[in-house]
């Protein structure tokens, strides 16, 4: 709605009785509404996120991205694990430049966005810097108008979060369209993964959450760990999960060492690549198609992180 009759063009109104001082003013208006962009192409942002650390986040970004790039997806990793961020090791980058620098302004996007060797655009963020765990809220703007660049040009966006409810992962939950949440089938991992689903769901009753069970012994365990988790979410918050599936506990992504390329690369087929790539079908499924499409401008990805930053 902008205020004017139908079929008359913004310009009309002005010659209502207004004075020099409403004109004006209202002309500003006007003009703010006419250069608003309506409606934008974006990507889909899913988060890839966990109560506890250590549950395979990283592994399963990485993985995906890979697999979704291979797709014929254009895809983009942004390693959201602000001060201790890794995916570049596991894709095989060595950033010169990471968030911190861009987020700085010393750098811009396209001087910090690399190609990986196995396709996947990564946003890299910075390691070991105390500063990028304790952003600031002009961080947090800027980091949101990043986020919305990134966005413009992809198909799929994946944000790698650390874990735990620092104010920032939590935010990045908020902005995105979709949670994986990855949990593994012991008892304190679900505990954590529980507190993940509570603290998003009281800010935010509608987010999307798709659980992953990581290192399963034995197969089936990870749909019983989910029907646990899945049961206490919806008494106790009201917040219904969804299923995308189980990864077995394998030696091979221990063994595979850190600099190489990913295991979904290196050994497309491996039983844990396989699985990853079954995963990764469910996930395009699921989410519709992972394809840019038109979002209206005011619920991007960069107004939804704006958004949600006021109520954190
Ligand atoms: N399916 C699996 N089988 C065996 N090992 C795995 C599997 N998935 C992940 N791992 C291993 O678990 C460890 C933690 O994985 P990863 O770094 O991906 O976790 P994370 O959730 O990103 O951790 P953080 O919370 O610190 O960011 C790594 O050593 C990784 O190789
Ligand atoms: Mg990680």
């Amino acid at each position: 709605m902008d205020g004017t009759a139908p079929g008359r063009p913004p310009e009309a109104v002005h010659k209502g009785g207004l004075g020099p001082r409403g004109k004006g003013l209202f002309g500003r208006l006007l003009q703010g509404l006419r250069s608003a962009p309506a409606a934008r192409q974006e990507a889909v942002t899913v988060a890839i996120a966990s109560g506890k650390g250590g549950t395979g986040k990283s592994f399963l970004a990485t993985s995906l991205a890979v697999l979704l790039h291979r797709a014929g997806l254009r895809t983009t990793l942004v390693d959201c694990d602000f001060g201790l961020a890794c995916d570049h090791l596991l894709l095989g980058v060595k950033p010169a430049l990471t968030l911190q620098q861009l987020l700085a302004g010393q750098a811009t996007l396209d001087q910090v966005l690399c190609t990986s060797p196995c396709g996947p655009r990564l946003l890299p963020g910075a390691s070991g810097v105390r500063r990028m765990a304790n952003m600031t809220d002009k961080d947090l703007l800027g980091f949101a108008r990043e986020l919305g660049a990134v966005a413009a040009r992809e198909d799929v966006m994946l944000l790698d979060l650390g874990a735990g409810i620092a104010p920032a992962t939590i935010l990045s939950m908020l902005a995105a369209e979709w949670i994986v949440l990855v949990t593994q089938p012991e008892i304190a991992a679900l505990v954590d993964a529980y507190a993940i689903v509570k603290c998003v769901a009281q800010l935010r009753s509608d987010a999307r959450f798709l659980v992953v069970v990581n290192r399963v012994g034995t197969p089936g365990r990870g749909e019983l760990a989910f029907q646990k988790l899945t049961e206490v979410a919806r008494q106790h918050v009201g917040v219904q999960l969804h299923y995308l599936g189980e990864l077995a506990d394998d030696s091979s992504v221990t063994q595979h060492r850190l600099g190489q390329l990913p295991l979904v690369a290196t050994e497309p087929d491996a039983p844990i690549a396989l699985e990853l790539k079954a995963l990764a079908e469910r996930l395009t499924t699921v989410c519709g198609g992972l394809r840019q499409r038109e979002v209206a401008a005011e619920h991007g990805v960069e107004a939804r992180f704006k958004q949600h930053r006021l109520f954190l």
